[in-house]
């Protein structure tokens, strides 16, 4: 995989969809580890990603996951959706909307997830919007699975990730910030969330 061939699907997307992409480029590969460092190893595991965009992030979970896991990525955009297929052939691509999470794995047999690891656009949605997806998350995520996404650094006190940061905290038993990824371009940080009570139903 060229990072070039990523590069350039991704600021073709981004350029027809600004406002659904949410950034210039991909993330980096500093970043991309940290989101998959989560990963389970169980062989029995189903991680689901939400935005892979080119991949980059599916990429480093497949460095980490076994090869038997179930890793299942929901993307909406046609054009990201036409590369990972292209480009990562074993990774399990559905083309939907993040807010039909719970109907979309359905579909394909999934109804519990070990990890779902986010690069959704989070500050570029409404408050509904943002309550709608974890909803939906909530509700696929097995007992004591993981939740992880990131944020740009420079976005950490706007109003819409300070809400998304809320309801995180409502959303889920332990909230924790992993250190800045300086490394990214712009810098950027993850949130890696679980609940230790019961699961969503
Ligand atoms: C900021 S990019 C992140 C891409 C990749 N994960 C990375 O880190 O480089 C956001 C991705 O989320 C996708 N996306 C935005 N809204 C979505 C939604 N409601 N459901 C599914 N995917 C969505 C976009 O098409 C885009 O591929």
């Amino acid at each position: 995989m060229t990072p070039a061939r990523d590069l350039l699907a991704f600021v073709s997307s981004a350029a027809r969809n600004p406002t659904v992409i949410g950034a210039v480029a991909p993330s980096g590969r500093a970043l991309c580890d940290v989101l998959a460092s989560v990963a389970p190893e169980d062989p029995a595991a189903t991680v689901v990603e939400l935005g892979p965009g080119t991949g980059v992030v599916s990429q480093a979970l497949r460095r980490r996951m076994a090869p038997e896991a179930r890793h299942v990525a929901v993307e909406i955009d046609p054009g990201m959706v036409s590369h990972l297929a292209r480009t990562r052939p074993w990774l399990e691509v559905v083309r939907g909307d993040a807010k039909d999470l719970q109907k979309l794995l359905a579909d394909i047999g999934i109804t519990r997830v070990d990890t779902v690891v986010s690069g959704l656009p989070w500050t570029l949605f409404s408050r509904e919007a943002q309550r709608g997806i974890m909803e939906q998350v909530s509700r696929v995520l097995a007992p004591g699975g993981v939740f992880t996404t990131f944020a740009y650094r420079h976005v950490m006190n706007l109003p819409t990730q300070r809400r998304f940061r809320e309801l995180l905290e409502q959303s889920f038993d332990e909230v924790r910030l992993t250190p800045t990824v300086w490394r990214n371009v712009p810098p950027a940080l993850c949130y890696q969330c679980r609940n230790v009570g019961a699961g969503g139903s």
